[in-house]
């Protein structure tokens, strides 16, 4: 069978990753949280105070750092390790999903996690999720799909999602950082957040997880 690349982009907290995980798990496919790499490296950012206006201190923070995924059979997910330290939980935390974006804009941090990703899927066989894996990463995937969802869904969606992980976090202040962040990842000028031409729409405000794995699963199996 073919071996394809399926780019899941979207909002902050649309189903990507539940989405990407579960196809990848259906297909034998690696899966790629983007996002996962990005928040490692603002971890250790805000760890060693580097000045995000000073391209030096930036491009020297970027040559210290090593970010991978290694699979824990005991969670049954790729965890991502930051040094060799495993920071899963940690980066999921709000003071990181506060910086996160502002991180993420800067173009020598992009140009190095689109290299690290571009190597990742280089075999193809990946599900890769994010923001710009359609228009930047691989703009050549087989399958692209850019996942949308109203507001206030996705802010259920992510304080339940903090709260399996015992963080109580306030509505409001969940709902104001999602904006905050779609705001300045479609903004940037280095890749910003969009939908790719030939990328399929899946608005999920109504759908459940297995209406979205079958949306992507349908697109799939024309491909391989
Ligand atoms: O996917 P997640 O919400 O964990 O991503 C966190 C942040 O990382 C996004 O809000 C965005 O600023 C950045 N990101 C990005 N490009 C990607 C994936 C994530 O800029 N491919």
């Amino acid at each position: 069978m073919k071996k394809i690349v399926i780019a899941l982009d979207g909002y902050s907290s649309c189903g990507k990753s539940t989405t990407a995980k579960l196809v990848a798990a259906e297909l034998g496919y690696a899966y790629i949280d983007t996002g996962a790499m990005y928040r490692a490296v603002t971890l250790y950012f805000l760890q060693h105070h580097v000045s995000l206006t000073n391209p030096k201190e930036v491009k020297d923070a970027l040559d210290q750092i090593e970010v991978e995924f290694h699979y824990n059979p005991k969670t049954a997910r790729n965890e991502v390790y930051l040094n060799g330290l495993n920071v899963e939980d940690e980066i999921r935390k709000m003071y990181i999903s506060n910086q996160v974006s502002e991180v993420s804009v800067v173009p020598e941090v992009r140009h190095a996690m689109v290299a690290q990703q571009q190597k990742m899927g280089k075999k193809r066989g990946v599900v890769m999720d994010g923001r710009d894996i359609g228009t930047a990463v691989f703009p050549d995937a087989e399958v692209k799909v850019f996942m949308t969802a109203d507001v206030d869904t996705r802010a259920r969606r992510r304080q339940e999602e903090l709260l399996e992980k015992k963080q109580l976090v306030n509505l409001d202040e969940i709902r104001e950082n999602l904006k905050k962040r779609d705001h300045i990842d479609s903004t940037r000028k280095e890749s910003p957040l969009r939908r790719a031409d030939d990328a399929h729409l899946l608005d999920t405000s109504h759908m459940t997880i297995d209406e979205q794995v079958e949306f992507v699963m349908n697109k799939v199996t024309s491909k391989i």
